[in-house]
């Protein structure tokens, strides 16, 4: 079924021969339900009349910032509110350029940055100007970011060139509209997930930590954000942007992990411990910066809280996710600790090994539950971490729909 009835696109058209096929696009749209305002850069009009536009949507388009005969139309933070979802169909590489670099001297750019909704981009151009390490650069930023890059797709170009850098077609760009507005498996859940090491400080440079990259909790975080949820994201130290829809607090220790989280689990109805925790803290941390002429220090270690463990102790608990990073008997040492420390779902996962878990881009999974197993097959954490949200959604709605379940 459409996701696309009385929902309201917002569509900008920059300058590419492209546009003619956005026309197409709005006519589709309005087929499908969908309320649709176009907004125009001063280039796109070289190719197409805004009157085109206008017909097939039954709206005013929008060209200019200051636009001081539009009584009746919205001003530009107000279409930026109005709006379910903002695409970008065709984007030129100037203008990715410019969204990349923050510009707002158009009404487009200036919507997008005032714009808090799914923001999509179709990028159309030259292939050789898609090719280009600079047009390479700004999408993998704009991505990075929680921009959907829409294509470009590979064929016959209007100059005459062959390869990658048409715009796709309307009919794919309405199906990528539809799956991007459909209601996510997680609609209204609040998320609270750990991710990354944490750092135990030995002395005022120093500290002990471990492998953690922090990309499988920041996938997980990802992965819940687009499937609905409200994700808070609890992070020790790690290199990784914060993705797209995701409220993040930064840590350092255990301890300080343990605090954060106990602050925001009371309004949380799913936890996801992905973080690595220390097991121990140094008991005598130095005040000064320890010294090798110094006799060499004797460091006594002594046991951090279990943030996991406690959350899934508490009387009002949310539904509890562990991981389980093992190097043997993975399956014995999961289930395990779903008993023990009482998860409703636990994640494992060998690390160890070549191109998998800790500081790696892919990962494999074993998911157990009460009375279920599911393997996620190896794959980019991005995919596995989609795949481990819907088990999670499939797992958490069984729990609250039926109160005699399979577990
Ligand atoms: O370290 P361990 O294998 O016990 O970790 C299992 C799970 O418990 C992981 O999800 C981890 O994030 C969580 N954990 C925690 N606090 C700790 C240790 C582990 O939340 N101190």
């Amino acid at each position: 079924m459409s996701a696309l009835g009385n929902k309201k696109v917002l569509l900008g058209i920059t300058g590419g021969i492209a546009a003619y096929k956005a026309a197409e696009l709005v006519r589709l749209l309005i087929k499908a339900g969908a309320e649709v305002r176009v907004v125009m850069t001063e280039s796109a009009r070289e190719f197409v009349q805004p009157l085109t536009y206008q017909a097939l949507s039954g709206q005013p388009v929008y060209t200019d910032l200051f636009d001081k005969h539009a009584d009746s139309a919205m001003d530009h933070i107000e279409l930026a509110r109005w709006c379910d979802l903002l695409l970008v169909a065709p984007a030129s590489a100037d203008f990715l350029a410019k969204l990349n670099a923050g510009y707002a001297d158009n009404l487009l750019l200036t919507l997008c940055l005032a714009s808090k909704k799914p923001l999509a981009v179709a990028p159309a151009m030259n292939q050789q100007m898609f090719a280009n390490a600079a047009t390479h650069d700004n999408l993998a930023a704009l991505a990075t970011r929680g921009v959907l890059i829409w294509g470009p797709a590979e064929g016959d170009q209007a100059c005459g060139d062959i390869g990658p850098g048409r715009m796709l077609e309307p009919e794919q760009l309405l199906a990528l509209i539809d799956e991007a507005l459909a209601p996510g498996p997680l609609d209204g859940v609040a998320l609270l997930l750990t991710a990354g090491p944490t750092r135990e400080a030995i002395d005022p440079v120093r500290y002990l930590s471990n492998r953690s990259s922090g990309k499988m909790g920041f996938a997980v975080a990802a992965a819940a954000a687009r499937a609905g949820a409200r994700v808070t994201l609890i992070s020790g130290p790690v290199a990784l942007p914060t993705p797209a829809g995701v409220s993040r607090t930064d840590v350092e220790s255990a301890r300080e992990m343990h605090d954060a989280v106990m602050a925001r689990v009371g309004d949380c109805d799913i936890f996801v411990a992905c973080a690595a925790v220390s097991d121990y803290r140094i008991a005598n941390v130095a005040g000064h910066k320890l010294k090798k002429d110094d006799a060499p220090p004797v460091l006594e270690l002594e046991l951090n809280p279990d943030i996991l463990a406690d959350v899934s102790a508490l009387a009002q608990r949310p539904f509890c996710v562990g991981f389980a990073a093992e190097t043997r008997d993975v399956e014995k040492y999961a289930l395990d600790k779903l008993e023990r420390k009482n998860l409703d779902l636990i994640a494992a996962n060998f690390v160890g090994s070549a191109g998998r878990g800790f500081e790696a881009d892919d990962n494999q999974l074993e998911v157990y539950w009460r009375g279920g197993h599911a393997r996620i097959e190896r794959g980019p954490k991005a995919a596995v971490a989609k795949r481990l949200i819907e088990l999670i959604a499939e797992r958490y709605t069984g729990r609250h729909l039926s109160t005699d379940s399979d577990d």
